[in-house]
């Protein structure tokens, strides 16, 4: 491609053949610049994606990728990866955090698992969990820590602690503020007790605080120019006295105070995920191809670029986009199903100059135009508008469909208590909204909670068409139950002094 361009610039006149040159050493530069930071995160929740050593393939001769993350530690897929270079981060699930609490089980699992790819297969990296904190499990939460430590010694005693490290990626509901970014800061308690010791561990082994942030389920139709690093008036920060350009810095800024807070903000950070899904349900607003590859494009340009975020100045950012492909099995709203930057058969979905002949293609394009330094830039598309009767949503509530079956609805709850357990700390053992234990009492929690929290947009109480939207209040529901019960007692009660039957054997029934 290049030396084809260069033959061309031959016959032209010298000016152009300046300007070539230049445009040429910058599309390499560009090729290079990029080459080593940008990710991907490999999910295979899918029944049509291609065999591993065919996507290692595709990732290592046709784009600019070279950092996979997988949700697992597949052997196939590691073994997909030998010889590729591409640099590989492997997750162990958080049902085996309390094993890995035990040596023997770390450096059992090492010896099986990681020793027989390497070093043919690079791994890098090893995550304990994922979104831990987010599970709400105690017993998983407190050995987080203890397990990541265990499994640094098991990889100190077959030497590959230089080689590999250890970390755990979070989402924000690790915050309990984040607005200003300067007055981020971590949950209490979880702060103390869990990101403390967890941020000592990752300074004292040089690893990087992995975090999850999603500017597209933190924003809005009104801050969707903000999310989407489009012109926007920006967000100014009163503590700092820094704008915000882009809801990403905000976000990055926010935990960066939250670890300063504790002590930590030398500790580097990785974006472990993020990303825009190119297809969504009816009405919903900013979810198409074109924003995708706007989110995406300009994330990589940013997290690049080298600016960094307000309070962290002339900083490059190792960030993984979520996700590879478009996955047809995720549970949730169509938009989980196509998150991907590629569709199964390897097709881009949008183009954001991650193929490696469009990145050449991409700066050969701006040729004409070099070298012109000041380019306007685009107006901003006109945003549609809100959608009518916002107000009138006051009183709605998202609940399951009498004929969705139990199989659907714990999906649903597991879909968002997986998003932030705030959703979903009132239906936990113990919570106030346990009883009634039922999938589908629970589910109704879980899914209006969703519902509530995201603006009461009808997609949101979609749930692959197991929500309805009502103007019943499940709480209300929930008291008229409570109620009916309570009668049924009184109701026995006064039967049972009726007909004389021992007092006792109530009580023994309560
Ligand atoms: C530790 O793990 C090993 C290997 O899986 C197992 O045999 C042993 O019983 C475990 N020890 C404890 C205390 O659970
Ligand atoms: C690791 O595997 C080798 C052979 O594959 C075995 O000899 C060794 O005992 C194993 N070590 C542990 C700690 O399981
Ligand atoms: C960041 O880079 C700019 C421009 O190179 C420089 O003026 C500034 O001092 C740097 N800031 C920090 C904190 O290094």
């Amino acid at each position: 491609m290049e030396k084809n361009t260069a033959t061309a610039i031959v016959t032209a006149n010298i000016a152009s053949i300046v300007s070539g040159i230049v445009a040429l050493l910058l599309a390499s530069t560009l090729v290079q610049g990029m080459a080593g930071t940008i990710g991907v995160n490999y999910g295979t929740v899918a029944n049509n994606l291609p065999p591993p050593s065919q996507v290692a393939r595709f990732l290592l001769e046709s784009t600019i990728i070279d950092r996979v993350r997988l949700f697992d530690s597949d052997p196939q897929t590691l073994q997909g990866f030998a010889h590729t270079g591409i640099a590989i981060t492997v997750t162990i699930p958080n049902d085996q955090i309390p094993l890995l609490t035990n040596l023997t089980f770390a450096q059992q699992w090492l010896n099986t698992t990681i020793n027989p790819h390497i070093p043919s297969t690079n791994v890098v990296r090893i995550l304990v969990g994922n979104e831990v904190l987010a599970t709400a499990n105690k017993l998983l939460i407190s050995s987080l820590v203890p397990a990541m430590q265990t499994l640094y010694k098991a990889l100190v005693s077959e030497s590959l602690n230089h080689q590999i490290s250890v970390s755990t990626p979070h989402s924000l509901g690790i915050l309990a503020a984040s607005t200003p970014p300067s007055a981020g800061k971590f949950r209490q308690g979880y702060d103390t007790h869990i990101l403390k010791p967890l941020l000592s561990f990752l300074r004292s082994t040089n690893s990087p605080f992995m975090i999850n942030p999603y500017p597209f389920f933190g924003c809005s139709a009104e801050t969707l120019d903000y999310a989407l690093f489009r012109p926007n008036p920006g967000v100014f920060d009163e503590m700092s006295k820094r704008t915000y350009t882009n809801m990403l810095d905000g976000q990055l800024d926010a935990v960066f105070s939250a670890m300063k807070l504790l002590g930590f903000d030398d500790v580097e950070i990785v974006i472990a995920e993020t990303g825009w899904p190119s297809v969504g349900d009816l009405g919903q607003v900013g979810v198409d191809a074109e924003s995708a590859a706007e989110f995406n494009g300009k994330l990589m340009q940013h997290v690049m670029s080298g600016v960094g975020t307000p309070l962290m100045p002339n900083r490059t950012f190792e960030t993984y986009i979520f996700a590879l492909f478009n996955e047809d099995l995720k549970p949730g709203p169509t938009c989980e199903r196509h998150f991907g930057l590629f569709e199964p058969d390897m097709k881009p979905v949008y183009n954001i100059g991650i193929l490696k002949h469009t990145v050449a293609a991409a700066a050969e394009s701006t040729f004409p135009s070099y070298p012109t330094p000041v380019s306007t830039p685009p107006a901003a598309p006109a945003m549609s508008p809100l959608p009518a009767g916002g107000g009138a949503k006051g009183k709605q509530w998202c609940l399951p469909k009498p004929e969705a079956d139990d199989d659907a609805l714990q999906r649903n709850i597991d879909y968002v208590c997986g998003l932030d357990s705030e959703y979903c700390g009132a239906i936990q053992e113990g919570g106030v909204c346990f009883n009634p234990n039922t999938v589908r009492a629970h589910a109704s929690y879980a899914m209006n909670s969703y519902y509530q929290a995201l603006g009461r947009n009808g997609y949101d109480c979609n749930f692959a068409e197991t929500g309805i939207i009502t103007n019943v209040n499940p709480s209300m529901l929930r008291l008229l139950f409570a109620l009916q019960f309570r009668s049924f007692w009184l109701m026995i009660l006064n039967s049972n002094i009726r007909r004389r039957i021992d007092q006792s054997l109530i009580e023994s029934i309560e």
